[in-house]
């Protein structure tokens, strides 16, 4: 079958038809805002690579959490920057910790929002990685499995609605789901990062989480960019253990991925929209080299057209405003 070619462009020269027509359109039911909480009281601190975004302690939290609700933003993800740091990431485990009080605080004055809490050992380590190391520096898996359930159970218990586990252990999703449902929190839903590759659009986060891993790299147990039949492998592994959302991330220059991952599956799928991919658009958009928003736009609706069922991007904000507009 041959078009003549004017059929197509016909449809374009009508304004109202062309958004009739659009085949994607975001949504800001379809944002995940992620939010870095640190110790202490009255701080709100900048975060250099990242303008626009702030390590919040949990008083001036509230008024964050108060502005994302009144946008509209239906689920936050929470980071903590714990004060002490040791070789296991004590820390993250403690009922009284920074995350555990900041899931209490959003519950008490926003008990509709979706609090989704990141499971991880790397803020909590002194080393900076997301497992325990052992002697030789190796990450060791299996015993970093036992560390992140206990985790996961005390965001449980604090009352967060979804875990997030972002670590790339293998076989956590199934620790933590046996956990949970062994603990009571059998309808506790798991979103794992799956497909997490070894990116270095991650940089402006570790400014931002303190989280930079102290030797080597995290190549061993995150993705080579070069490989996307891995990632089906990794996200068949997750679902089988048990998560109920599966993420690929970074998202921007990952978009064939996500789009394999939702073709092969059909999950509920999210993707991350990474820091460096926010850093390089609001630097260049301050430079005046493009513009912002709307390149905001365009990248938001590519993640959600390759299949993206939710996106976790430091623009929810931003893009919520101006989907109000
Ligand atoms: C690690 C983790 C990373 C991000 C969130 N949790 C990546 C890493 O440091 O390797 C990156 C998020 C971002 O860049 O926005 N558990
Ligand atoms: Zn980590």
């Amino acid at each position: 079958m041959s078009f003549p070619t004017t059929r197509l462009r016909r449809l374009r020269q009508n304004a109202r038809l062309r958004e009739m027509l659009r085949e994607t359109a975001l949504r800001v039911d379809d944002f995940i805002y992620p939010l870095f909480v640190v110790c202490g009281r009255d701080k709100k601190i900048p975060v250099p690579s990242m303008p626009g975004v702030f390590q919040f302690s949990v008083d001036t939290l509230k008024d964050e959490i108060r502005h994302v609700c009144e946008l509209g933003i239906r689920a936050v993800l929470l980071f903590g920057i714990p004060e002490h740091k040791d070789a296991v990431g004590s820390a993250s485990c403690d009922d009284n910790g920074i995350v555990q009080l900041a899931v209490q605080v959003i519950k008490s004055i926003a008990p509709e929002l979706v609090v989704i809490t990141d499971v991880c050992l790397c803020q909590y380590t002194d080393h900076g990685h997301c497992g325990v190391v052992t002697r030789q520096g190796k990450i060791d898996n299996d015993p970093t499995l036992e560390l992140l359930a206990i985790q996961a159970l005390s965001h449980a218990r604090a009352g967060c609605d979804m875990v997030a586990p972002s670590d790339m252990m293998d076989g956590r999703v199934g620790a933590i789901r046996s956990a949970f449902d062994s603990a009571g929190f059998a309808d506790l839903p798991i979103m794992s990062y799956a497909a997490k590759y070894c990116s270095g659009m991650y940089g402006p986060f570790r400014d931002a989480a303190d989280s930079a891993p102290a030797f080597g790299d995290r190549r061993t147990y995150q993705m080579d960019f070069c490989n996307s039949r891995e990632a089906l492998r990794e996200v068949e592994l997750d679902i089988q253990e048990g998560a109920d959302i599966i993420m690929v991330k970074p998202a921007l220059a990952y978009l064939d991925i996500i789009k394999s991952v939702k073709d092969t599956f059909g999950c509920p799928t999210a993707a991350y929209s990474v820091s460096g991919e926010y850093a390089m658009v609001k630097a260049a958009g301050a430079q005046g080299w493009i513009k912002e928003e709307a390149v905001m736009m365009e990248i938001l609706t590519a993640i959600k057209r390759a299949g993206a069922d939710l996106i976790i991007t430091y623009f929810a904000k931003d893009a919520a405003k101006l989907l109000h507009s």
